[in-house]
């Protein structure tokens, strides 16, 4: 989830979602719906329990987990521009044709191609020690013999400015805290460009994580088009912090970085689409998803093989039932998030002609642990519809609702404008403890978990497709 630059500031919202609690329930929340509207709703509930118990009792049970083991096993990393990626999704393709989907194809997009190359860092003075680190998507190669410089260390951008007269001609080294994602990302993708700014020749930035077992975290970051390039990479939160410490107590550092990276010329990907085509409103769509890319190490599991996969299950799961909502069901599995959301700009431009037709968007790209109900923006009714729809899951306990005014990380391309979107609300506490690190492997997921989640994931775009009414815009 969440590439960096595109987010952050504007879209601030996004990765609170773990942290923040439900809001208390104020007059303003309650929802007033025509009785009508309730009573069709709450029809639902036969249909609702066939899928839950279906998915997680039922010939089902095990299926996401296994499903997404196998590909995650067979393909591993799958990072924009890589075969691997390719690969993956003429695998995918061919799936979701097995499933007896409708529709299924891919749609071209060009996509960025990074690829990490070698790299290294030791720490030279005042002892020797190898620091393991991750080059950051879109960072440049150190030159051939690699950079040796001393370390500026600072806790702060302001603690850099307070600084500014002693970054030349330094590795500058950020030791920001860990308050949420969303706040403590600005220093992955910033940390280049200010260093650079001051005349810093690389940066090394602290994993943004809040728990570490002496593991760097990648992930995307942008130069500016008027401010020197220099290498970036992570290091772990333990190194940020050793460094810190040493260099607090006035001691001189050296650190020589080697870094391979580079920018090939663009490449060619596909969001891979398939559906179940509605019975009535054809033309009018309900969209689950989550990306099919992931970054360069460990498998992409968590990010977000499982996303993707609870969203093309759901609709595997309402085909072998044999439900056919009025609406259609469309699945997209994005490419290229990790680099810009870059696969979903695509699509939203490509298909801007029918927006109109697009009742409501969801996506799963902040893990897949127990679910717990739906994280929505959209309008107060819309809002209430979902919150009466989540009650259809009361069985498994996913009736949780928690507005914002932007969900999601791809979505978001519709979200902001106003469209209805939700994403998956789940007990996603560690999810940044394995986000873009080389932990993101299959050990993270859990075969209940994903049920649940296949299961929450089914009913609510099921029983929203179905509905006789449409989900009201802003
Ligand atoms: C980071 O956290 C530590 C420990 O809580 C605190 O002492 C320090 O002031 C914080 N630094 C910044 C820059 O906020
Ligand atoms: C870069 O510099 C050009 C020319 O001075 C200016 O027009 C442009 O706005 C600058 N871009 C940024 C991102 O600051
Ligand atoms: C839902 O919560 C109740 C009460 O905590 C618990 O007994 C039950 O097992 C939960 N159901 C599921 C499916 O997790």
């Amino acid at each position: 989830m969440l590439p960096a630059r595109t987010l952050v500031g504007t879209l601030f919202l996004v990765a609170a979602v773990s942290s923040a609690a439900v809001p208390a329930a104020t007059a303003e929340d309650e929802c007033d719906l025509p009785e009508e509207m309730v009573r069709e709703i709450r029809s639902y509930a036969p249909v609702a329990d066939k899928i839950i118990r279906f998915v997680t009792e039922g010939k089902f049970k095990g299926r996401t987990w296994n499903k997404l083991a196998g590909f995650v096993d067979k393909f591993g990393s799958r990072i924009a521009g890589s075969q691997n990626l390719e690969n993956a999704i003429d695998f995918m393709l061919n799936e979701l044709r097995k499933e007896g989907l409708d529709n299924v194809h891919g749609e071209e997009v060009t996509i960025p191609h990074w690829v990490r190359g070698r790299e290294s860092a030791k720490l030279l003075e005042p002892r020797m020690q190898t620091l393991p680190i991750l080059g950051l998507g879109g960072s440049i190669a150190t030159p051939k013999e690699g950079i040796t410089a001393e370390l500026l260390v600072v806790d702060s951008f302001d603690e850099l400015h307070h600084h500014k007269e002693q970054a030349k001609g330094k590795i500058v080294v950020f030791n920001e805290n860990y308050t949420t994602y969303g706040e403590s990302v600005r220093y992955r993708d910033y940390a280049a460009v200010e260093a650079a700014k001051l005349g810093g020749v690389a940066t090394l930035v602290r994993s943004v994580t809040g728990f570490s077992i002496a593991s760097p975290h990648t992930g995307w970051q942008d130069y500016d088009t008027n401010v020197t390039q220099i290498p970036t990479a992570s290091i772990t939160i333990e190194d940020a912090q050793m460094l810190s410490r040493m260099f607090k107590r006035g001691e001189k550092l050296k650190v020589r970085l080697y870094m391979e990276a580079k920018t090939l010329p663009p490449a060619k990907s596909r969001n891979t689409v398939a559906e179940i085509k509605g019975k009535e409103k054809a033309d009018e769509v309900v969209l689950v998803s989550g990306h099919l890319d992931s970054w360069d190490v460990g498998q992409g599991a968590m990010d977000d093989g499982g996303g993707a996969f609870v969203s093309w299950l759901s609709l595997a799961a309402i085909r072998k039932l044999d439900l056919r909502p009025r609406r259609t069901l469309r699945a997209v599995l994005w490419t290229a998030e990790e680099e810009g959301l870059v696969g979903a700009a695509s699509y939203v431009e490509k298909h801007k002609s029918e927006e109109g037709k697009l009742n409501f968007v969801m996506e799963s790209d902040e893990g897949t642990f127990t679910p717990q109900g739906l994280v929505f923006s959209g309008s107060k009714t819309a809002g209430c519809i979902l919150k009466e729809v989540l009650k259809l899951t009361a069985s498994i306990n996913t009736t949780n609702f928690q507005l914002e005014k932007n969900v999601g990380s791809d979505i978001t391309l519709w979200t902001s404008k106003g469209l209805p979107g939700a994403s998956l609300m789940n007990a996603n506490e560690k999810y940044f403890w394995f986000h873009h690190s080389a932990g993101d492997m299959m050990t993270v997921e859990e075969p209940r978990a994903l049920d649940l989640c296949t299961a929450l994931w089914a009913v609510s775009s099921y029983v929203v497709a179905d509905l006789s009414f449409g989900i009201p815009r802003n």
